[in-house]
């Protein structure tokens, strides 16, 4: 199977002044998707947006909508993140119980399933999980804050997971999250994983598109 490679920039680096234009500068620039991090405070401690803003982003961009929940109370919440229909919603593995149950109704409401894994977290407490899920996002620095740096060691977690992926015959999108940079996305895009979320790398340089561009050329 192949898997394409994007961009998926991280709003949490965006001006939060003006989100639009930061989402509509990433879709000029190319990038695949854009990545909206929620945090409530409590899973980790930081806050960002509303679940408004996902109705909001697509009255101006047409790309694919990420929601990255960093929230306590998924289950809670799930129905409600479901019902503003962004593209994918990523769930923490961590932070969820059921998790059968919900990345089903996550599918059930037309909407792409995904599941994110800290790096301290195996891989092996997800497996049986990867034919359920169309992203899995493995997390490359302790999830809470953009800026952080990259985590080399969670390269031999990336690897497990193309591998398993090929093995298995599997479509989901693996995508990686934090600290991935022009420096560290050659060894990221060497283990085969194939969506490099970005914040810092690509909102904190004076041209979206072209740092776009730089990761995805490497
Ligand atoms: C961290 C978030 C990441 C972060 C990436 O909890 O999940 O998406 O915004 O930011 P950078 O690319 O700056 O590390
Ligand atoms: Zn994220």
């Amino acid at each position: 199977m192949a898997y394409e490679r994007s961009v998926s920039p991280s709003l949490l680096a965006a001006d939060f002044a003006d989100l639009g234009t930061a989402a509509r500068q990433a879709e000029s620039g190319g990038a695949g998707s854009l990545h909206l991090d929620y945090m409530d405070g409590h899973y980790v401690p930081n806050i960002t947006f509303g679940i408004d803003l996902i109705p909001a982003l697509k009255r101006v961009v047409s790309i694919p909508l990420v929601a990255h929940l960093m929230i306590a109370n998924t289950r809670e919440r799930l129905g409600d993140f479901i019902r503003a229909e962004p593209d994918f919603l990523v769930l923490q593995e961590d932070a969820i119980r059921k998790p059968h149950t919900l990345l089903g109704a996550i599918r059930d409401g037309g909407i792409k399933s995904g599941l994110a894994i800290n790096p301290s977290r195996p891989l092996k407490r997800i497996h049986g999980l990867l034919p359920h899920i169309d992203m899995l996002l493995i997390m490359s620095v302790h999830p809470g804050f953009g800026g952080q740096k990259f985590m080399p060691e969670t390269l031999d977690k990336m690897k497990e997971a193309h591998e398993l992926r090929t093995r298995d015959h599997l479509g989901f999108e693996l995508a990686v999250d934090g600290g991935v940079n022009p420096d560290t996305a050659r060894d990221i895009l060497g283990t085969g994983a194939n969506v490099l979320v970005a914040g810092s790398a690509v909102f904190g340089t004076d041209d979206v598109g072209k740092a776009i561009r730089g990761l995805l050329n490497l």
